[in-house]
């Protein structure tokens, strides 16, 4: 299959099971992103060819997010989601009945038992992708009518799963233990991740610490710096001690929590430092060493701050390299 002259969606064609279901053009999808995701990076994706997401759970209330759903709309003809983080909203039933009010072509669903809001969203012609990390969620959701899951390794930025399980191991296991689509997710950044991907059986990718380093994405500076200044073995993981784990940069900050949760893990002492608010302090305010901030091991493929057409193009002429040199090694 060699690379030939122009990569655009004219001349490649990456169809999977998961571009059929979603209506897109490459399976890539751009993860939830905890107060980073908004209209504008979640069309940037969508127009490049992959799936955009806004996440909702970091959004003041639901006519926020209605709003941010009509701004997609108006910026992209293309489908995209709305990422719903199920434990961290109260008010999530209003936010859903927004999303589906708003004929939101995708939900995705994360962080949470998924059952209580199946057979509202069943009702609808929305599709449901759950995030899971192991295969017991997995099979769980798919015996709840999911469409397809997402498979979070341990590489992961943001909130991963208690078993300690990689992105290669579990996204093989998934593939193995559901009939439904399976995106992979934790640790992938590249075209070469996406041949990974698709050579394990997944239908697709799904990238998050990647599309923070973007042009479009509202992250501070400073957190764009660091995520191209931190190697893979530099990240490191919070809240393992109240069995809620997430990969984070390093930071005075996220040091103070270590030693909390190996000193005195009593959630009352734990729960003020991880809350939102010191998220958005380096997430978006830019004072890294005062907060901390989502980044998987993948930061260490991070090396520019592009536009999101500009990467998902350098994506996938990578892929069609990878697929190019398979292929050679298979003939040779
Ligand atoms: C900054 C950041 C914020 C995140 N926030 C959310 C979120 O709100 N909801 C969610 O489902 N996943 C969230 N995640 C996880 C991503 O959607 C995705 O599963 C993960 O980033 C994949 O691993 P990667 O970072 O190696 O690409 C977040 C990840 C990052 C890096």
């Amino acid at each position: 299959m060699p690379v030939c002259g122009l990569l655009t969606e004219e001349t490649i064609s990456l169809k999977t099971r998961i571009t059929q279901l979603l209506h897109i053009h490459y399976p890539v999808l751009q993860g939830g992103l905890a107060h980073l995701a908004h209209a504008d990076l979640a069309a940037a994706v969508s127009n490049a060819g992959g799936l955009g997401q806004v996440t909702a759970t970091s959004l003041a209330n639901p006519e926020e997010l209605r709003k941010e759903i009509r701004d997609v709309k108006r910026l992209t003809q293309r489908p995209f989601g709305v990422n719903f983080a199920i434990s961290e909203y109260r008010a999530i039933d209003s936010m859903l009945k927004v999303a589906l009010e708003e004929q939101v072509p995708i939900v995705t669903l994360t962080g949470g038992n998924p059952a209580p809001l199946m057979p509202l969203l069943r009702q609808s012609e929305t599709k449901v992708l759950v995030l899971v990390s192991s295969v017991r969620q997995a099979k769980h959701a798919e015996e709840l009518g999911a469409d397809a899951v997402i498979a979070v390794g341990q590489e992961g930025g943001g909130h991963i799963g208690r078993d300690d399980v990689g992105s290669l191991v579990l996204t093989a296991s998934v593939v193995d233990a559901v009939s439904i689509p399976v995106v992979a997710s934790g640790g992938f950044a590249d075209g070469r991740g996406l041949v990974s991907a698709l050579s394990l059986g997944a239908d697709g990718i799904e990238m998050g610490t990647r599309f923070v380093a973007t042009q479009e994405c509202r992250a501070s500076q400073a957190y764009k710096d660091a995520l191209l200044a931190t190697p893979a073995d530099r990240t490191k993981v919070v809240q393992r001690s109240v069995g809620t784990p997430a990969r984070v940069l390093p930071s005075a900050w996220v040091q103070k929590i270590l030693e909390v949760e190996q000193e005195q893990p009593e959630k009352h002492i734990l729960y003020p430092l991880v809350a939102r608010e010191n998220n958005v302090v380096a997430a978006i305010e830019g004072r890294m060493q005062e907060g901390y901030a989502y980044a998987g091991q993948s930061a260490a493929f991070i090396h520019d701050i592009p536009a999101v057409s500009e990467l998902m193009q350098r994506l996938i002429a990578e892929a069609y390299r990878s697929f190019d040199r398979i292929d050679h090694v298979m003939n040779e």
